[in-house]
Parts: C-alpha cells; structure tokens; sequence
C-alpha cells in the first residue's frame, strides 16, 4: 500500500509511514518548504532524548538552522501561554513566513506547536513529525490546531481556541512508537478500531488476527496499521476538510467517552474511553434499529485483546453519564447529535437519540 494523502486547501499533504523515517525529516521540510532558512523544532519534553536530537540533525543536515523548544505534553499545559512561549522563540530565532515549523511529539505538541505556527504571521508551513500512534493516525493529520481555555465555571475548555492549519508534510516514523509507554500505545489503537468501523471493516479482522504483533510492535505490522489507519482519516477529511459533515463521523464513540473522561478523569485516558465508548456505540446502533445484527460483545472481545477496556472502570450512574454528554461542544443548536452504525463501515448522525438508545450504549459497557 503506498503512503496516505490528504487534499486540503492549502495543496496536497503526504503521510509519509518509515521506519527510521527521521533520517529523512530535513530532505522531506525542504521539499515542502522550500524557501524556508530556519526551523522551530517543538518537542514533547518526553521525547527529546530518544528521537530530538536524531530530528535536529537530520534538519542540520539538509542545511537548516534550528530552534527548539521543549514542551510539557498534558492538557494543562496545551494553553495560551505555552504558545506565547512559541512565539517568543520564533520571534528570537528571527524566524520568517516561509520559515517552517516542525512539532515532533504526540497529539498535544502538534495541537500547540499547530497553533504557534497556524498564527505566526498568519501562518507558516507546519510539518507534523507524530511520535505517537494517536497522533499518526488521527491528531497529525486534517489541519485541526487547538488550545485549551479556562472555563468561567473552572474547568477546562478542550480545544475552545484554535484554527484549521493542514500541515505540508507528515513524517510518521514508527520507530518512535518503541519508545511510548504500553498504556499510550494502547490508546493509539482505540482510535485504529474507530476508523476500522467506520470505512474498513476488513482492517477490523485484520487487527483481530495480527492482535499479538500489533502488541509486540512488530515493525512491518506497525507500518501496515499507520498507513491502513492513516489512509481512513486522510481520505475522510480530503473529502470535508472543514469538519460540514462527514468529519463528524470521525467521532463514533466520542459522544460516549466524553462523558466518561468528564467523570472518571482520573481513571480513564482518552484512547481508554473511546474504546470503552466505541463499544456503547455499536449497542446504541442496534438498539436504534440502525445495525440490526451489531454485536457490540464481539467487538468487546476484539478491543479487550488489545488490552483496552471495554467497560466502565467503576460503577457510574447512567443519568450522570446522560448528562454529561450534553455538554459535548460538538452538539450544534441545543441538540444532541450522536454518530452511530448502519453496518460496518457505514456511519451516520442521529439526531436527538431517543433515550432508550443511549441507555442501551451505557447498558452494554456496564453503566446503568
Ligand atoms: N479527531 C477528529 C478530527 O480530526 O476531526
């Protein structure tokens, strides 16, 4: 299979899937930014020992000079002042519009370093260098940017400022995913299933049978499930780049872990609530008389030998889970929109689900 494209209005992107892929990041920013001098290498603190350096002097080679900065990767840190920090260091290194921007690290560092670089004098080429198998096959690719704002009632404000940016170029190198913890890795899969479900019911069988290669990272196998994940988002978003319509597909299973991330932050990661939540997904689809033969255990038992959860983690009334799905931005007018199954690979909205299909969602990870 060759490597993913995405059309969007600022040209065409490649997603490029190597293995020892960063020896080729400098070649591939001057391919796509041509006129560019200087580089801002923004990095995951986590990953600048093993793969910063590799990155720095790939980019060095190819005769850039390169700033870096380094940056903390949890949602508290994805605010507006690390993105001053940006700025400031993009100012200092003198850096110019036709200068580039590369964020190495997972979804946070491309959603900060995105923006820094979406806004830097009205934008810069962005090169998405993913670090994680979240961020390779969903969060690098389709332009989305963000950072997070405090809420007047003190919470936070997930991705309320942000801007459409489609990177140039990106470079997923799977051997940085030998470096992420099994816990991260295993949330990169969750999102794997959801594009599965969504397009490509076969790559859902193929998962199945490669479950113990994909758990022992097996390179060639990690290159096949990136390019095949990857494939599914890039072809989504070149067909709605500005999230009119079928985006919202993207979000089967999101509705569900929203609401168990808003109540059990501590416990769940978002990758383990949207596995969790892809399960309520399928149940709700058949209980909506959508996917009459949806059988939501069977999927359960594809996402659990991949070390994922399937149910919820500790008793959770289902009318506080109900409630809390109201508040998912994504709801537009008041009312609730939740992506669900026709078959496999065939998504779509319902609008204003009636309540026994929601239950049924809950019902079947264990929420009642
Ligand atoms: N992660 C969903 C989207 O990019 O639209």
């Amino acid at each position: 299979m060759s490597d993913p494209r995405v059309q969007s209005s600022r040209g065409e992107c490649e997603i490029a899937v190597r293995h020892g892929g960063l020896t080729e990041l400098g070649a591939g920013v001057l391919r796509v930014a041509p006129n560019a001098k200087t580089v801002m290498l923004a990095m995951d603190e986590a990953v600048q020992k093993p793969w910063g350096e590799q990155a720095r002097a790939s980019l060095e080679q190819a005769g850039f000079r390169v700033a870096t900065i380094v940056l903390k990767a949890d949602e508290s840190h994805k605010c507006i002042a690390a993105v001053e920090r940006v700025w400031a260091a993009m100012l200092q290194a003198g850096m110019q519009r036709s200068d580039s921007m590369v964020a190495l690290g997972g979804g946070v560092i491309g959603d900060l370093a995105g923006f820094a670089g979406a806004t830097y004098q009205r934008g810069i080429p962005l090169v998405m260098a993913p670090t994680t198998l979240l961020a390779m096959v969903d969060a690098a690719i389709g332009g989305k940017t963000a950072v997070n704002l405090p809420l007047p009632s003190g919470g936070l404000g997930k991705n309320m400022a942000g801007a459409f940016h489609a990177p140039a170029w990106v470079l997923c190198d799977v051997d940085t995913l030998g470096t992420l913890s099994p816990r991260d890795y295993r949330c990169g899969l969750a999102e794997c299933v959801k594009h599965a479900l969504i397009a490509d019911p076969a790559l859902l069988d193929w998962i199945a049978a490669n479950h113990a290669a994909i758990e022992a990272r097996q390179p060639s196998v990690l290159e096949d499930l990136v390019r095949r994940s990857a494939a599914i988002k890039a072809a989504v978003v070149s067909r709605d780049e500005f999230e009119r319509g079928e985006r919202a597909h993207l979000n089967l299973g999101h509705t569900f872990a929203h609401a168990l991330e808003a109540l059990l932050h501590d416990e769940l990661r978002h990758g383990e609530a949207v596995a969790i939540g892809l399960v309520a997904a399928v149940a709700a689809s058949k209980a909506a008389g959508w996917w009459p033969s949806a059988d939501a255990q069977a999927l359960a038992g594809t996402i659990a030998q991949l070390g994922l959860p399937t149910r919820v983690p500790k008793p959770v009334g289902a009318a506080a889970l109900r409630a809390a799905m109201g508040f998912d931005k994504k709801a537009e007018g008041g009312r609730q929109r939740l992506v669900l199954l026709r078959g496999p690979g065939q998504p779509g909205v319902l609008t204003d689900p009636a309540a026994e299909v929601v239950a049924a969602g809950w019902s079947a990870v264990g929420a009642t």
